[in-house]
Order: C-alpha cells, then structure tokens, then sequence
C-alpha cells in the first residue's frame, strides 16, 4: 500500500468558494487527502452524477460548504432560485454521503436560519421558534431542512455523525467582489475604492445605517471548521461559530475608509431595505470546546483589501 491510500479522503464541496479556498489553505493535516471537484467536474444538483463520483473517490469525511450564495439584492431578486437550488444540492450532497456510507459530515449553516424576532445573541435552540427575515427566507429554508436532515439521520443512526455549523456572516480573501453578488465588507470596500480613484466625495449607505451585524473573517472561520472535524463527536446537532463582536452599518463604512483612507461624506438611502435590526451569534458552545476567533476587524479588512488590489485590479489576475 502506498502512503497515499493511507490518507483520509476529506471531500470538500464547494472548493472553489471564499470558504472553500480558505478551508484548502488552512488545512495543515498532512494525513488528509482534499478532494475538491469544482462545478464542471461535479454539479452538486445532479444526484445520479454525485453517486457515480463517490463510488470512484470513496471519500472519509464530507465539508458541504457549496450552496448558491448571495448578498441582500439577489437573495429578494431570486428567492425561488435560492430555494430550489439549495434544497437540491443540500438533499443530493447529504443522501448521497449517507448512502456511500460515510460517517462524518460537517454541514455549513447560516445564521439567516434564526428568527427575525429572536433574541440576540442568537442561541442555537432558537431556530424555528417564530417566522423568518423574508428578504432571504428560501435560503434559510433551504439551510434549515439540511441541519435537520442531518439531525434526523444522526438519531436514526447512532454510528454517524453529521453537525451543523452556523457561521455568522462572513468576509474575506477570496470573496466576491462584483456589484451583483457580493456581501456588506466587498461590497463597502468596492464603493470606497471607486469613490477615492474617481474623486467622488459621496459614498451612498442602503438603509440608515444603524442596523448591526456580526461579520467574520473567512479563514478564521477555516480554523474553526478544522477544529469542529476534530472534535466532531462532541458537537451538538447546530453550533455557532462567531467572532463575538457586532458593529453597526455605519462603523463598518468608517472603519473601511480609515483603512482605505477614504474621507468624503455618507448619505444614507432610507427606502433601500436593510434586514434584520440586529444579527450576532452566541458563539459559547464553540468558545466552551475551546475555539476562538483571532482575527481584528481592521487586520481583515485590511487582508481583504490587499487581497481586492492584487487580485482584482491586476489585469493579468484569474479573478480580474
Ligand atoms: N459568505 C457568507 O457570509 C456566509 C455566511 C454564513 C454561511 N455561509 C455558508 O458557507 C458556505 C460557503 O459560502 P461561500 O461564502 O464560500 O460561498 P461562495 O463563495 O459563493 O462559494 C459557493 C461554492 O459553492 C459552489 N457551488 C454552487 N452551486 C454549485 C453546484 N450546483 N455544483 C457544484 N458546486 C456549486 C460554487 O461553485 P462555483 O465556483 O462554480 O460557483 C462555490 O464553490 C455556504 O454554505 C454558505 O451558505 C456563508
């Protein structure tokens, strides 16, 4: 037998994402083999084409971390989309693991899958007590059927284990950074960047600004995950996994142009819609296994913005 059959196949779905690459980068297990077929190699929304591909690669432990993602505008622009597709990658991803027999599977959650009314910080067992946001509902529908399936199969099964992990929002090297698609932290980084090279000295803020959010850097999250894979069997069905600090809209712009050293005004648009009031995780349960974040707001958004220069401005870049 050679070294490599030795290793455990990790298969990571969704490897050409933000949490994907950062998951890649962050794994230091030498005895892990990563198996990360991207979308042309292995769409997630074909069960016949999964099954086929697990009975070749036989992977160990699954990282479902593929979904169709999107900021606020596309989440209220497609919601049947966002249903649709990720009910079916998550049912296709999850069956098809359970039937290639394997026993450990992280699931990636979102904290959409909390009550817009519930009480913040946001504990686990607060999931479906009350209605959802509406502005990304069939996401979170979608995010809540999988961390059920997994939780029933994980009772019906006693020799599995398959968790969810619920991150709070997310930002960092290797996000999106296009108008359409892309989250709060890009998206702020974008608009002050394209102000400070056009002289713009008006940057517009959706919403009054004052709604607060939770935002963590992406790779910290990839320490998490690899942290939660080895301590798996000690994990609750659903586990936070946060930074522990919340800002509002406003204090994420300001403490972007300090770093961008943007220093033009800010006007708010108050028709725009902003979603829930507030959105932070209590992160306790994870803190308690003996995992914390480490990284500042100001070291991500500057990684973030360093990242945006040489990969996004650079013609000669694969993401320009
Ligand atoms: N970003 C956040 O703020 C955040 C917060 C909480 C939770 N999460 C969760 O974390 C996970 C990863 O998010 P992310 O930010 O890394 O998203 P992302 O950058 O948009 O990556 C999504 C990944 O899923 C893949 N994918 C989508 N549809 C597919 C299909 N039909 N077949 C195969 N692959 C498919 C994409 O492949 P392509 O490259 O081909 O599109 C991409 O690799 C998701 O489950 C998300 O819900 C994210």
């Amino acid at each position: 037998m050679t070294k490599k059959d030795t290793q455990t196949k990790v298969w990571i779905t969704g490897g050409s994402g933000m949490v994907g690459r950062n998951l890649i980068e962050k794994n230091n297990n030498k005895s892990f083999k990563l198996l990360c077929p991207n979308r042309a190699e292995l769409d997630l929304t074909k069960i016949k084409r999964i099954k086929e591909w697990l009975a070749i690669n036989k992977p160990d432990i699954v990282i479902h971390s593929a979904a169709k993602v999107g900021g606020i505008h596309a989440n209220i622009a497609e919601p049947t989309s966002f249903l649709l597709t990720n009910i079916k990658i998550n049912n296709n991803v999850i069956e098809a693991s359970y039937e290639s027999k394997i026993k450990y599977f992280l699931n990636l959650g979102s904290s959409c899958m909390y009550p817009r009314n519930a009480e913040n910080p946001l504990k686990e067992n607060s999931i479906l007590t009350s209605d959802l946001e509406p502005t990304n509902e069939g996401y979170a529908l979608a995010k809540i059927c999988a961390a059920k399936l997994c939780e029933y199969l994980s009772v019906e099964d006693k020799s599995i284990f398959y968790k969810t992990l619920i991150p709070c929002n997310l930002y960092g090297r290797y996000d999106s950074f296009s108008t359409q698609r892309s989250h709060l932290i890009p998206s702020i980084i974008v608009k002050l960047h394209t102000a400070i090279t056009n002289n713009i000295n008006e940057v517009e803020i959706w919403g009054d600004g004052s709604v607060r959010r939770e935002f963590m850097y992406s790779s910290d999250l990839a320490e998490a995950i690899w942290f939660c894979l080895h301590n798996i069997k000690k994990l609750p069905d659903c586990l936070n996994v946060g930074c522990g600090r919340d800002y509002s809209i406003l204090e994420f712009y300001q403490i972007a142009a300090k770093i961008l050293n943007y220093t033009g005004a800010f006007k708010f648009d108050k028709d725009k819609p902003q979603g829930m009031k507030r959105k932070i995780v209590n992160s306790k349960n994870i803190n308690l296994l003996g995992w914390e974040a480490k990284t500042t707001l100001e070291e991500g958004i500057k990684k973030t913005y360093d990242f945006y220069i040489k990969n996004h401005l650079d013609k000669n870049s694969i993401f320009a």
